[in-house]
């Protein structure tokens, strides 16, 4: 029997290899939230001709880059600030910002606590409900947002919940939060997979707001975890220059500078993607809502939130099923107000989705 207790996160293929003897090559990852499609094969060969970037420094600025990334987002480059992943701009804002008293919308992505208890801030959480499909209610959460915190920090589309807010709620959430000198960091990791990308991203509110920082990276949409390429966006020089004071330079390494370039405008695989994801979130969605003892939460982008409602039955007993299959799922009960009942699944190609949804009907039974 595999020791569950510490929880297996979507990038810990090599504690799985250990835990179970199975190469991690061999697995396929249902809990990394990362596009099936990979990188396409005009990336891999632009890349394959221009390894010699490795023999020069970055451009420290990050001008091409940025642009590049301005035109994808329709956004002024001067707007953005690029880093090693999502995951070195939440540590540089948070670090930067040092919160004395931060919100955050739970259950959500581990990290924002960890960073700011780190900075020595407190962190209280305002948890969404299960009977309301784990959707924020606005009005109620705005009660709480009006108490004396100086940044709240939200993730659209939430991991694990996969729920949204739309760019209007944002709106009336940044006008709330500017009267009393708080920040909002809202983390669009996941954004690109919403169909109406548009109605979510509060990208587009940098102009109007400069109490607002948005974090994306290229992790998820555009495959590539191990390229460590993210960026931020936000209309305060204040802040920009604040990040920019603790921010080693070079952190984004040549290859990543040069693959961001071609990934920003590769609009074939754009549309590859948004394509799968749509048949095979339907897929998934119609065999899942059919499974007894299952309840399949609503979603809008490139994973999903299950409970396990049968007696019995549990995450950690699927997850075993599941990996010795060499498929792997995401126990939710590390998550505050999650249990061992709830597990996360990311839609991945076709066949995959079919012989997960054939081992988790088998492992219901
Ligand atoms: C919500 C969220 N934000 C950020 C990250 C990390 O992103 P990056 O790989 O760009 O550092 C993850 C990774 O799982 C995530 O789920």
């Amino acid at each position: 029997m595999l020791e569950h207790k510490d929880h297996f996160h979507g990038s810990d293929l090599e504690k799985i290899e250990v835990a179970m003897g199975i190469k991690k090559e061999e697995i396929v990852s249902f809990s990394a939230n990362v596009n099936p499609l990979g990188l396409s094969e005009e990336l891999k060969s632009f890349l394959s001709e221009r390894l010699d970037v490795i023999t020069s420094y970055p451009d420290r600025e990050y001008t091409k880059l940025r642009k590049a990334i301005g035109n994808y987002i329709h956004c002024d480059p001067e707007h953005i600030i690029v880093g090693n992943g999502a995951t070195e701009l939440i540590s540089l804002f948070l670090g930067a910002l040092k919160p004395k008293k931060a919100l955050l919308i739970g259950p959500t992505y581990s990290e924002y606590e960890r960073e700011i208890s780190l900075s020595g801030g407190i962190v209280h959480y305002y948890f969404t409900k299960e009977e309301q499909n784990f959707q924020l209610d606005m009005a109620d959460f705005l009660l709480e947002a009006k108490k004396d915190y100086d940044l709240v920090i939200l993730c659209n589309p939430n991991n694990p919940t996969s729920t949204t807010l739309t760019r209007k709620e944002l709106s009336l959430l940044l006008s709330e939060l500017d009267r009393q000198n708080c920040c909002l960091m809202v983390d669009e990791t996941y954004v690109e997979f919403v169909e109406d990308e548009a109605s979510v991203s509060a990208v587009s509110l940098v102009n109007e707001f400069d109490n607002l920082m948005v974090l994306r990276g290229t992790s998820k949409f555009f495959a590539a975890p191990g390229l460590r390429l993210g960026y931020g966006i936000t209309g305060s020089s204040r802040i920009l220059s604040l990040i920019k004071e603790y921010k080693n330079p070079w952190t984004i390494n040549s290859i990543a500078e040069l693959a961001g370039c071609f990934l920003f405008q590769d609009q074939t695989f754009m549309k590859a993607t948004r394509e799968l994801m749509e048949k095979e979130r339907d897929f998934v969605l119609r065999e899942l809502s059919a499974i007894k003892g299952l309840t399949v939460f609503p979603t809008t982008c490139n994973f999903v939130l299950v409970k396990i409602e049968k007696e019995g039955k549990d995450a950690d007993m699927l997850f075993e099923y599941c990996i010795k299959k060499k498929m792997m799922i995401r126990n939710c009960s590390s998550f505050p107000t999650l249990d061992n009942r709830y597990f996360r699944i990311c839609f991945m190609k076709h066949e995959d989705n079919l012989a997960l949804i054939k081992a988790i009907k088998e492992a219901m039974n």
